[in-house]
């Protein structure tokens, strides 16, 4: 694939959909949003083993977007299958009833087998996250977010994905996004 697909993570309020749009706007990359067709289903009131199966389906239509779109340019995906296994396989504890390496070979066919170039993790104290947030859902309480954040780091450290410190400057934050994408020669 000529273009590189690069994902943006971190729990509610870290930042990464601001730094996302940014840069989509400045590599020239196609901007895409997880979840987006189930959406409004997932963020009502609905099981955990439930919400999973949406967030795979919803994945199976953008990569399916997504797919087509590398051929030709750089995507930036806002939240993908990190996300998942954070937020539902540890922070809902499915892996009790479900694998990682079982649930990661059925996300990999939602995507269609494609794997991204780079993750980049937003990491920051829950505290300072939910403080910047205005309206909160089901997902943002503190406990909770506490497990995805600490999911977060352990799944970095296993995959190699990058970790950046969200708490800091929003034009700090943008120079190590800057940084890794020089190293990566996205820019
Ligand atoms: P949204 O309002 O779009 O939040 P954000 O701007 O932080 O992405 O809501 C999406 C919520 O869905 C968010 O709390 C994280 C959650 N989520 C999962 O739990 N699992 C997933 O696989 C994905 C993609 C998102």
């Amino acid at each position: 694939m000529p273009g590189k697909l690069i994902i943006f993570e971190g729990i509610d309020g870290s930042g990464k959909s601001t730094q996302a749009k940014y840069f989509a706007k400045k590599i020239k990359a196609i901007y895409f949003k997880e979840p987006y067709f189930f959406k409004k289903i997932i963020l009502s009131s609905i099981q955990p083993l439930t919400e999973l199966f949406l967030f795979l389906a919803d994945r199976a239509e953008i990569y399916s977007l997504i797919d087509k779109f590398l051929k030709r340019n750089h995507v930036i995906l806002d939240r993908s299958f990190p996300s998942t296994l954070a937020y539902q396989l540890e922070a809902r504890n499915l892996k009790r009833i479900i694998s990682l390496d079982n649930y990661l070979k059925i996300d990999l066919i939602a995507r269609k087998m494609i794997n991204p170039d780079i993750v980049i993790v937003f990491d920051l104290p829950v505290a300072t996250a939910l403080s910047r947030l205005k309206k909160k859902t089901k997902f943002e309480k503190l406990r909770f977010l506490s497990k995805v954040r600490k999911a977060y780091l352990k799944f970095a450290k296993k995959f190699g994905w990058y970790v950046i410190d969200a708490s800091k400057d929003i034009n700090d934050v943008r120079q190590e996004i800057f940084n890794i994408f020089r190293n990566k020669r996205i820019c």
